[in-house]
């Protein structure tokens, strides 16, 4: 299976990384330093993961030099202002002790007003154009190497898309595992040359055990002599996505990295099972927003 992957930067991003999403402030910088000595050189987090200053830490106290980290983050939905995006961004960079950041996502379709907690920017949730043409001019100032989007579905990938864009977004980071596979976007994704990341890849905290103790996993990992994990880790990266499994455990975070390319009729078997079954999301906040719209609507 491909160690990396080649975006239209040029640059290889690393297929699996850590996610830092829900690891507390407590237990992030073990579970940095922990995935660095197993040979991770990926780190998915986000400035609203409210845990960037401890990863950070974390790099800086690894033997690690700091370019060899592939480092993601993201903006925030209260600054996509135009003109709130570089203090924002400053702020990170700050925290992860760098001058600028190898990939950096619009962390959401949605725009919220920067005064006022959770209230919906209509214009630029509308069109996220302004705020896309932004980055761009960082990445030509050289804050940001390559920029993306997180959750967006296909009509607003092609809202946005339709714009003169400089520089296309070069991955689409969303919610993929076993209960929503999306193979859908996935198919076109790849017809569009964007790469999809995984978040909650095992199925979030919530569902991990379920996902893991799904008969066909089991039997996959039984017949391979691998773990139900690595079934599963492997798997999205064999669908060709990157891959973010969250661990704050050292063994799992270990476990996590290695991935083995399941023989075509496996594959196919728990393609299969995790595509014909209604599907779910097992994350979705637009109720706990205040919407009165579902963010993941066509
Ligand atoms: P923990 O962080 O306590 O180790 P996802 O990546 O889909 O969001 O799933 C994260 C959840 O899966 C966390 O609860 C994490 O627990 C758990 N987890 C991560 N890796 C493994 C593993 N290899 N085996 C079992 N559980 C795991």
């Amino acid at each position: 299976l491909t160690s990396h992957y080649t975006l239209p930067s040029g640059d290889k991003i690393p297929s699996v990384a850590l996610g830092v999403w829900q690891a507390e402030k407590g237990e992030v910088g073990m579970a940095v330093q922990a995935a660095l000595k197993s040979g991770y050189r990926h780190i998915d987090g986000a400035y609203a993961y409210n845990n960037e200053e401890y990863v950070g830490k974390a790099i800086r106290a690894s033997a690690v030099p700091r370019e060899q980290i592939w480092l993601t983050s993201k903006l925030w939905n209260a600054f996509h202002a135009p003109e709130d995006i570089e203090p924002v961004l400053d702020v990170t960079l700050a925290n992860l002790g760098t001058d600028y950041i190898y990939m950096y996502l619009i962390h959401w379709p949605i725009a919220f007003k920067k005064e006022g907690n959770y209230v919906l920017d209509e214009a630029l949730t509308a069109n996220p154009y302004p705020t896309w043409q932004k980055l761009e001019e960082w990445v030509d100032k050289g804050k940001i190497r390559n920029i993306g989007i997180s959750n967006f579905n296909i009509r607003r990938i092609q809202n946005l898309t339709a714009n003169p864009l400089k520089y296309k977004p070069a991955v689409n980071q969303v919610e993929l595992n076993f209960w929503n596979p999306q193979p859908e976007l996935l198919k076109w994704a790849k017809e569009h040359d964007l790469i999809l990341e995984a978040y909650s890849p095992l199925g979030g905290s919530n569902e991990v055990g379920k996902t893991l103790s799904q008969p066909v996993v089991k039997s996959i990992a039984k017949e391979l002599g691998i773990t139900p994990a690595q079934v599963i880790i492997s798997w999205h990266v064999q669908r060709g996505t990157i891959v973010l499994p969250k661990s704050v455990t050292p063994s799992r975070i270990e476990e996590n990295l290695q991935i083995f390319s399941l023989p075509q009729d496996l594959f196919d078997k728990l393609e299969k099972a995790a595509t014909s079954h209604e599907p779910h999301r097992t994350g979705n906040p637009s109720n706990r927003w205040g919407l009165d719209f579902d963010i993941f609507d066509d």
